[in-house]
């Protein structure tokens, strides 16, 4: 009740996609974890607070969805207890134990709907093209986007982003930094060339 694990995402960049989706026709549904910053006009919103419940509300939603984009930072790891009351500092453990958390995206690119296109995220800190390539493969993604976080234009909680597209076999699109409204631009122009092009 007092305490919890998460991470400084806003869902900025998943709104940003959802809206522009809306814009260019789609029916969108989000399913948003915890935020502070409003989810756009005309798109069905899921609210959930854990990364289990995103797991459970995403295979309840995914119906026969052409398209599934993976934008949100879902915690890898949670608490491997809850406790029921808040924890007295005094009597607190010192080392918290932790359980890992099912991977959404790799679950819906595993048991994907037909014909759907699966596109994730990746925030990284560290080379960043050579991990969002290995994401991509381990996960069976169609397409990843790549961020850099912790540097001066940061992903996280930032109004504008700077973004590598990779997908198959060595393909690759740098988008320059720019508003997360022109980055959602540029990841759907590029996802609809890679589906016209199947
Ligand atoms: O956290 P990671 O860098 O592995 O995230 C890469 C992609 O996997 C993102 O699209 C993210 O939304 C997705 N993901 C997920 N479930 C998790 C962890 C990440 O769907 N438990």
């Amino acid at each position: 009740p007092a305490r919890y694990l998460s991470s400084p995402s806003t869902g900025k960049m998943g709104f940003a996609i959802a809206d522009e989706a809306r814009k260019r026709g789609a029916r969108v549904t989000v399913i948003s974890g915890p935020t502070e910053v409003r989810p756009p006009a005309g798109v069905g919103v899921v609210r959930v607070t854990t990364a289990r419940e995103m797991h459970a509300a995403v295979l309840e939603h995914i119906g026969d969805a052409t398209l599934f984009i993976g934008s949100a930072a879902v915690a890898d790891l949670r608490p491997a207890t809850v406790a029921a009351g808040k924890a007295k500092k005094e009597d607190a453990e010192l080392t918290l134990a932790l359980a890992r958390n099912p991977d959404i995206i790799a679950d819906v690119a595993a048991h994907r709907p037909r014909g759907c296109f699966v596109a994730g995220f990746a925030a990284e800190t560290d080379d960043i093209e050579a991990a969002g390539r290995e994401k991509l493969a381990r996960k069976g993604l169609d397409c990843i986007v790549v961020n850099r976080i912790g540097g001066e234009i940061g992903g996280f909680a930032s109004d504008d982003n700077e973004v590598v597209i990779l997908w198959g076999d060595g393909g690759r699109e740098a988008v320059a930094r720019a508003p997360k409204s022109t980055i959602a631009r540029r990841v759907l122009d590029r996802i609809d060339a890679l589906r016209r092009a199947r």
